[in-house]
């Protein structure tokens, strides 16, 4: 084969093999932790907050990281909106809330500041907030990922470390529509997905009878339909909702609550996973 030639093949195969993308481990922690799911409001930044607490109530070290660039939330839920401080003009330490590291892009702008941007400005506010920031000793990273399957998720997928993801979803047919696709794009890009939780699974009533307001059973059966484990119901529970407007968390605030007590049969298993 002629040298031209030779070369030209090589620059086809090199086209035609699939890319494999570097995974860069987040510094600072030993595991990290997704929590994730294609549709939006289905709670996925409430469960993330109340799962940290309940880990850390389990004796780990907890790191919370808002990954929603957009719409963050965890100033609100935890109640804090501290400007973080900085190390070298390099490095951002992150905000304590009772024990757990917290870091969010909501404590880097104003809270009503629009964040009107575009993709490549996302990936390099994901690699800041994922290179950038000084986790200390953590065992596990919670990260509370934004609706959809855009720019945050196609960073996370390409150029970070993740040890599991946990997808989160109402059981009703439009949400479990975006789960599919969820669980496919995790499997497309090797995220071991440790389980799907069942979020507003059902409302307990006065009268002691469960009203499935959202359908049921929809999660547990996607899991089995993918072959992926069912972590839990987390039933709608009006506590839950006072507390995280509160910027209380309930699993901190009242660990001895039925619904805390949910969320730590939740950070159990997870953490046997990590095992
Ligand atoms: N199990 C629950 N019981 C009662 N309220 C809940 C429950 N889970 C979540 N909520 C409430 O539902 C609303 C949406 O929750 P949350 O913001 O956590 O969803 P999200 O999936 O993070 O949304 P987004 O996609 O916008 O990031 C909030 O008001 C929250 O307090
Ligand atoms: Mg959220």
């Amino acid at each position: 084969m002629s040298e031209k030639k030779a070369k030209m093949s090589q620059a086809m195969k090199e086209k035609l093999t699939p890319k494999s993308f570097v995974k860069n481990p987040i510094k600072g922690t030993k595991f990290t932790l997704m929590v994730s799911s294609a549709k939006g409001g289905v709670g996925k930044s409430t469960f993330a907050v109340n799962l940290a607490f309940a880990l850390k109530q389990l004796g780990k070290k907890i790191g919370l990281l808002d990954a929603d660039i957009f719409g963050p939330s965890l100033p609100k839920l935890i109640g804090k909106n501290e400007k973080p401080e900085n190390k070298d003009g390099k490095y951002i330490v992150p905000i304590d809330s009772h024990g757990v590291q917290c870091m969010s892009m909501g404590f880097l702008v104003e809270e009503t500041t629009p964040m009107i941007w575009r993709g490549p400005m996302v990936i390099s506010a994901i690699k800041t907030l994922t290179e950038r920031v000084l986790w200390k000793d953590l065992d596990i990273i919670v990260i509370d990922m934004p609706p959809g399957t855009g720019d945050t998720q196609l960073t996370f997928a390409q150029d970070i470390k993740v040890d599991g993801a946990i997808i989160v979803s109402t059981p009703q047919d439009i949400a479990l529509l975006d789960v599919k696709r969820g669980i496919q794009m995790f499997d497309k890009t090797k995220i071991n997905i440790f389980g799907l939780v069942d979020n507003m699974s059902f409302f307990k009533g006065d009268d002691g009878k469960n009203y499935n307001i959202f359908g049921e059973g929809g999660v547990e059966q996607t899991a089995k339909e993918f072959n992926k484990d069912f972590l839990g119901k987390i039933p709608l529970h009006q506590d839950l909702r006072i507390s995280a407007d509160k910027g209380d968390p309930l699993t901190l605030s009242d660990p001895k609550h039925e619904m805390s007590l949910i969320f730590k049969i939740i950070a159990e298993k997870i953490l046997k996973k990590l095992d």
